[in-house]
């Protein structure tokens, strides 16, 4: 198994466009979706934001890919600048996505770390993300890695 040394981030390129968009459907990989969620309109929503990032990527926000020392991408996460509820400006991490075969090796890891770079030379103070509750194994990356929980976002379909 490669050491988490073994990746490298940088920015995404327009060649990368077939993986970005072919990593979409892995953030419904693997966990119940809750029920008035379908796969579909997840994978659509996270493709078509990715697609936009790669088009015109809005300005203060990042697309970063990891890849192997010989170049085969393996990773990405798109990072923003938002504001919260408070008015506070912070980094937000707004899609993070490993491929299937990559997974559990370091891949993750070094996307966070590199997203904690880019806040700091944004001269950001927090950063954020959202996650599926049911998504116990991205949950337990994110706790592993310094993240705590905040707010408890509740829905109540009508
Ligand atoms: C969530 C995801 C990005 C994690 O990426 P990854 O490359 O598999 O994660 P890593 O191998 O870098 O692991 C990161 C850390 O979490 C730990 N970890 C991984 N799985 C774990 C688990 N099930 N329980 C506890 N710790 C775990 C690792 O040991 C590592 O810590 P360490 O470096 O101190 O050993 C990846 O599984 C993925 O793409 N999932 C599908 C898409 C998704 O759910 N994205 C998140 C949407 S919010």
């Amino acid at each position: 198994m490669p050491s988490t040394s073994s990746w490298r981030v940088r920015p995404a390129r327009p060649d990368d466009r077939d993986f970005v968009i072919g990593l979409a459907p892995r953030l419904t990989d693997g966990f119940p979706l809750p029920p008035w969620r379908t796969p579909e309109e997840v994978a659509r929503t996270e493709a078509a934001t990715l697609d936009l990032a790669l088009t015109v990527l809005p300005h203060g926000n990042a697309l970063l890919i990891a890849e192997s020392a010989d170049g085969k991408p393996a990773g990405l996460v798109y990072l923003e600048r938002l504001f919260d509820y408070y008015r506070r400006p912070h980094g937000h991490v707004g899609i993070l996505a490993v491929a299937a075969e990559t997974e559990g090796q370091g891949v993750g890891r070094v996307l966070l770390e590199a997203a904690e770079d880019w806040a700091r030379e944004q001269k950001l103070h927090m950063l954020s993300l959202n996650v599926f509750a049911g998504n116990e194994r991205a949950r337990r990356v994110y706790e592993r890695l310094g993240y705590m929980p905040e707010t408890l976002r509740y829905v109540k379909p009508l």
